[in-house]
């Protein structure tokens, strides 16, 4: 099953809905940093954002996966791009962060803190940042209450702790951090780096498993999960939450 989650999902220019544009935008709310600040990127993926958060901020950027696979690609693409002072990958368990204490001034989670859970996560990561830091991190939110049968049976088996965005903001401040701005990834961001190439990838390996039930069923969930945003847009989104720890 890894090696098919590799194949759907390391070929790919994201493992999750995001952007340069998006990743941008969040990292420009950041303005209180050092000179060379030390950022964690948790969950990185193939890091697509690493690369943008690297080259913007510069300073140290611990790209943490526990995949090490995806980390191999990050690798070869910091070479490629001249940021491999930068960041450093370490593969590890975001449930057991081996940093110290008060280490972070900057903590990015773009689709990965709903590993942890929403509140759990601010909880968890909030010792490992300075006061003062920041956490810049994508969670699926809903955007309205009235949720249709069929995307609420989906996300109630993929991701059943899902919550509004009006809840996740009352989580923000009941963890004690200050909201410094949110914004809703648009539908660009959900479509162009991974939707899209998801889809087209799902077409090939529906061919190349087609006598392997249990790849088939995790094939046709990703299709499932993105014919119900399709027909759903306006009910969810990643919202980008930019938090501060007091
Ligand atoms: C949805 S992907 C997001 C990747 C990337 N941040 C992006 O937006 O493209 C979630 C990532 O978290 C990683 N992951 C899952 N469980 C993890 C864990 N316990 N510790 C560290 N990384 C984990 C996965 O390997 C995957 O790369």
């Amino acid at each position: 099953m890894e090696d098919l989650l590799y194949q759907i999902f390391s070929d790919i220019p994201r493992q999750g809905p995001g952007s340069r544009f998006s990743t941008l935008q969040a990292a420009r709310l950041i303005t209180d940093v050092p000179e060379e600040p030390v950022i964690l990127d948790l969950g990185c993926g193939t890091g697509a954002q690493t690369l943008v958060v690297a080259s913007h901020f510069g300073g140290k950027v611990y790209a943490v996966d526990n995949f090490k696979p995806y980390l191999q690609i990050l690798e070869l693409n910091a070479i490629k791009f001249g940021l491999n002072e930068t960041i450093v990958c370490r593969p590890g368990d975001m449930f057991n962060l081996d940093f110290p204490e008060n280490y972070f001034d900057i903590i990015w989670a773009e689709g990965s803190v709903y590993i942890l859970g929403f509140a759990n996560g601010l909880k968890s990561l909030k010792p490992h940042l300075k006061t003062g830091g920041y956490v810049a991190a994508t969670e699926i939110s809903w955007l309205r209450e009235d949720i249709p049968d069929d995307l609420a049976a989906f996300w109630e088996i993929e991701y059943p702790d899902m919550k509004t965005l009006a809840s996740n903001l009352k989580t923000v401040a009941a963890s004690g951090y200050q909201l410094v701005d949110y914004f809703a990834l648009p539908p660009t961001a959900w479509w162009d780096e991974f939707y899209t190439p998801l889809e087209k990838r799902l077409v090939k390996l529906r061919q190349q498993f087609d006598d392997d039930d249990e790849a088939l069923e995790l094939i046709e969930l990703t299709q499932l999960e993105i014919d119900l945003y399709r027909k759903y847009p306006d009910y969810y989104s990643y919202i980008f939450y930019i938090l501060r720890k007091n």
